[in-house]
């Protein structure tokens, strides 16, 4: 059987970002369990608000591609976002919605959503530690019919969770990364 692939997406861009400090988090979570880790930073695929226009005028940019495509070369994907106003940041979304405009040939649009296995995660510095975003987020994924594992992180006080070498540090926490980690990759290796 070929070595499990997991994407992981942290939702923001910020020096410092307690959901980048997530994903690295669980990203050391999924390489113990063995599955072979991919950790992005969507700087790297920066992409324009999404414009109707500009689609038709210049097609789907390239990032949008490449990025739909990193997805497709793994079997699972973590999206760690922040929570902006009880919802999504505008990164997450806009990234979302130019991914679901990518169409490779022998593909359906939004196969790369249909076809693998998503979890989601949040960091906030308040108690509710994102839930709200990852309400969002998860109807959002849905509605792109993508397969949301139900185990879910969202990590409350998250500047106060880590330890010096950045692990979480409460073992409530640090338990339910492990659940969702585990999660991810069960369900990941049934639609292998
Ligand atoms: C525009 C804006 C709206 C925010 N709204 C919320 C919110 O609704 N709930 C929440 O828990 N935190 C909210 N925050 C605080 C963010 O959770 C906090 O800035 C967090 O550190 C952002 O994630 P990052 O550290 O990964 O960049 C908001 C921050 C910004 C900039």
């Amino acid at each position: 059987m070929p070595a499990l692939k997991i994407l992981v997406i942290p939702g923001s861009l910020r020096t410092g970002s307690l959901n980048a400090r997530l994903a690295a988090a669980a990203s050391l979570e999924f390489a113990q369990a063995g599955a072979e880790v991919t950790r992005i930073s969507l700087g790297d695929f920066s992409l324009p608000i999404y414009d109707g226009d500009l689609q038709t005028k210049s097609g789907v940019p390239k990032n949008a591609v490449n990025l739909k495509r990193m997805m497709s070369a793994h079997h699972g994907v973590l999206i760690v976002t922040p929570e902006y106003n009880s919802s999504v940041p505008p990164l997450v979304k806009n990234t979302i919605d130019w991914v679901t405009r990518v169409q490779d040939p022998h593909e359906t649009r939004g196969q790369v959503f249909r076809d693998r296995a998503f979890a989601i995660a949040a960091a906030s510095e308040n108690r509710l530690g994102g839930t709200r975003s990852l309400a969002a987020l998860r109807l959002i994924l849905s509605a792109c019919h993508a397969m949301v594992i139900p185990n879910q992180l969202a990590l409350s006080f998250a500047s106060e969770a880590y330890d010096d070498m950045d692990r979480l540090k409460h073992p409530p926490d640090a338990e339910a990364l492990r659940a969702m980690v585990k999660q991810l990759i069960e369900f990941s290796q049934r639609l292998m």
